[in-house]
């Protein structure tokens, strides 16, 4: 097998995207960051969706770079002009904290939305310095909602209900940080998004209950939601001294072929850090490899949209 490419302008698809689609301008809201947004991407506007991408992150494996990966690829569309929320779907609440996100204590969250039915627009926030991001933030008690969803009409369409109702701004993207699980609020995230993807950890057990979760995609898509579809693989955690890693990432291209983003996330101590300052790396440290590889991975989700 050939290296990986770490930069999707090797890609012959991505190549074939840049060269084929018109990028659409930014509409000129007030709002719109431009060029020279200090991520080191000379590119502005990147194409904005023909509607809304709903993108549910998920992976009942904990720690395998679900949140980063959400809030990163987030961070990285917005600064290209696209419109995008953050939906924190896991009590934990670290997409809330990384995107510096009140959370705590009375702060209205998801899980007000999902069992007390308050309107989206209740508790999306600006996210402070990212004018084109939002979060919607999750406090503790959404620890309560596994349970409480049970008892509650369409209990598995709660958020696709909130998100269709939800129509304050033009969203391009909506991502949604599922929970290390495969309970109720993961259901309620692929029922609500139109595409799943699926970061894996490039080491030993990456691929273990990796089937659980296609078979729950295929579910909710058989009964729930028929346009449910698994667009996209990130591989993160890449530590490219190891053949271990390079042999992961080999597995899981030839099991899912294009779906693979042909970015890899590196290790990156800096994408680690970045949550304590309550920002993405992409203001923490645009220059580092994490940052950049998350911008290369955004940019090659847009564009991907754009040929599918
Ligand atoms: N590429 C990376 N390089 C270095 N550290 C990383 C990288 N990606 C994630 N991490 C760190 O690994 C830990 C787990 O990542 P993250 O929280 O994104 O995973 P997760 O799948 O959302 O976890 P959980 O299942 O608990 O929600 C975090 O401390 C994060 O900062
Ligand atoms: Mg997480």
């Amino acid at each position: 097998m050939t290296q990986t490419p770490l930069n999707p302008g090797d890609s012959p698809l991505v190549r074939e995207a840049l060269s084929s689609v018109v990028s659409r301008e930014t509409s000129a809201t007030p709002t719109a960051v431009q060029a020279g947004d200090g991520s080191g991407a000379g590119d502005a506007g990147w194409p904005r969706p023909a509607k809304t991408r709903v993108i549910a992150v998920a992976n009942q494996k904990g720690g395998v770079g679900k949140t980063t990966t959400s809030v990163n690829i987030a961070a990285a569309l917005s600064m290209h002009g696209q419109r995008v929320l953050v939906v924190d779907l896991d009590p934990q609440g670290n997409a809330s904290t990384a995107l510096a996100t009140e959370h705590r204590g009375d702060v209205p969250d998801v899980y007000q939305v999902l069992v007390d039915d308050l309107p989206m627009a209740d508790i999306v926030k600006q996210v402070p310095e990212m004018p084109n991001l939002y979060c919607a933030p999750a406090t503790i008690d959404l620890a309560g909602a596994e349970i409480e969803l049970v008892s509650l009409v369409a209990r598995e369409a709660r958020l696709r209900r909130a998100l269709a109702a939800y129509d304050e701004i033009e969203l391009d993207y909506i991502i949604i940080d599922c929970p290390p699980s495969l309970g109720l609020l993961t259901v309620n995230a692929l029922v609500a998004a139109d595409e799943v993807m699926i970061p894996i950890q490039c080491e030993y057990y990456a691929l273990e209950g990796l089937g659980q979760l296609l078979r729950n995609v295929d579910l909710i898509k058989a009964h729930l939601n028929p346009t449910l579809r698994l667009s996209t693989i990130v591989l993160t955690m890449y530590d490219g001294r190891t053949r271990l890693a390079s042999q992961v990432a080999e597995e899981v291209r030839s099991h899912f072929g294009e779906t693979v983003l042909n970015t890899v996330i590196p290790r990156s101590v800096r994408l680690s850090e970045a949550p304590s300052y309550g920002q993405s790396v992409m203001t923490y440290d645009p220059g580092s490899s994490g940052a950049m590889a998350y911008m290369d991975a955004a940019r090659e989700i847009a564009y991907r949209a754009t040929v599918a």
